[in-house]
């Protein structure tokens, strides 16, 4: 039996959020509000979207829940985060300006700063006073956007209008970047979409598709390192994807409007140059040749997912982790060993490493039926071999889920 399987029923957020909220703020505290905002997993793109790219990614049944009145101090939110510590934070607005973190963010209390700059910086008016009480059923350090799960839904319970679609992705991006994690907008978009999208990382919008499944399922698989983005290679990469872009416009002499635009022709080009033009290192053409493959991929894995075919689909999976770990060099060795054991279970389609890198979770699809064979065969192996065999949720499918939404609880 798989102990993370779909037959577990999520842990009841709402009410942890609740009970939190009361300790904290007293048991006159009466949310007025609730905001939830699922995490996603990433199905295909990686590192495209803030270079401008395509991504294939779904909002799924895992989300953060922000409740929240309007009985604290005038000019203030105050939080609980009843995930973590259950530390209680006040931020007043008019002290916090235009704050900005220096280095990674530290924990939620940091994206609470950056929501309440960012909504301000934009000109969104905040509910005045609000406290608020979060939990999520998105585990952290795992690869699924928490970070993003926790700031749209803060937005949305913190503003007083919130807006929705593009408008509500930039705040909970913004805040991000202030909190000192340079994302791109995916994570954020298939949070507020819900479903599965095809993203735009040049205007934020997003297609929806409606992909049948069939027998098959996306599982993450945990490989036990936790990462954030902030303190990962992630700046890094994001820092030469911009080097590199600046050099292929210099060097190509072309309209470039985003790294994601460039084909293999230029890619080539730009190979051929490097001959002559040191500035462009070995390294920048990885980062340029893993952007150019996958922008392809994501491309084909529309057609696979049109189709309904599956099978190609897995391929593009693998090969996209496999450029991801080679060329953009963003994996994490034991999460590369994971996916190595995974594919080889039967009824595996493919498997990858997801979302920020250097840790987390790794992506697979598979048949349904084969849920518990890859399980067994990851606990007499992998699992063993790193002493996490007695571990529960090791193995979560994901299904599909909603976007984000604000209920009025009065
Ligand atoms: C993280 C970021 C996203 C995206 C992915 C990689 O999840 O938050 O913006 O860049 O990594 O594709």
């Amino acid at each position: 039996m798989v102990a993370s399987g779909e037959a577990t029923p999520a842990p009841d957020a709402g009410s942890r959020a609740r009970s939190a909220g009361e300790a904290a703020f007293g048991p006159d505290w009466k949310p007025a509000w609730r905001a939830s905002a699922p995490g996603r997993i990433e199905l295909l793109g990686n590192h495209l979207d803030y270079n401008g790219g395509p991504v294939l990614a779904a909002a799924i049944d895992r989300s953060v829940v922000v409740l929240a009145d309007g009985g604290g101090e005038p000019g203030a939110v105050e939080a609980v985060f009843a995930d973590t510590d259950r530390s209680r934070e006040e931020v007043n607005a008019a002290e916090l300006g235009d704050w900005r973190n220096h280095g990674a963010p530290s924990g939620p209390a940091d994206y609470l700063r950056g929501v309440i700059a960012e909504a301000g910086a934009r000109g969104n008016a905040l509910r005045s006073p609000a406290r608020l009480a979060l939990a999520g059923d998105v585990p952290l350090g795992f690869g699924l956007s928490s970070s993003a799960a926790v700031c749209v839904a803060m937005v949305l319970a913190a503003v007083e209008r919130p807006p929705g679609g593009a408008d509500l992705v930039r705040i909970a991006q913004g805040a991000e970047h202030r909190a000192g994690a340079p994302v791109g907008g995916m994570d954020q978009s298939a949070s507020v979409a819900g479903g599965v999208v095809l993203f735009d990382g040049e205007t934020l919008g997003v297609e929806r598709l409606e992909p049948d499944l069939g027998q098959y399922v996306f599982a993450v698989v945990d490989s036990g390192v936790k990462r954030s983005v902030g303190a990962s290679a992630y700046p890094t990469r994001v820092r030469e994807a911009r080097q590199a872009l600046d050099l292929a416009r210099e060097i190509l002499g072309e309209d470039v409007p985003n790294a994601a635009s460039l084909r293999r022709q230029h890619l080539e080009a730009l190979e051929a140059a490097a001959q002559r033009d040191s500035r462009l290192r070995r390294e920048l053409l990885k980062r340029l040749r893993h952007i150019v493959t996958e922008t392809a991929r994501v491309e084909e894995g529309v057609g696979a997912i049109r189709a309904g075919d599956w099978a190609a689909f897995g391929h593009l999976m693998t090969a996209s982790g496999r450029s991801s770990a080679m060329d953009y060099e963003i994996s994490h060795p034991k999460v590369e060993e994971l996916v190595g054991e995974t594919l080889a279970v039967d009824g595996v389609l493919g498997a990858r490493m997801m979302g920020g890198g250097g840790g987390g979770t790794a992506l697979s699809l598979l048949e349904r039926s084969a849920v518990e064979r890859l399980d067994a065969t990851l606990r007499g192996g992998y699992y063993r071999r790193y002493e996490m065999a007695d571990r529960p949720d090791l193995i979560q499918v994901c299904r599909f889920a909603p976007g984000a939404v604000l209920e009025s609880l009065a």
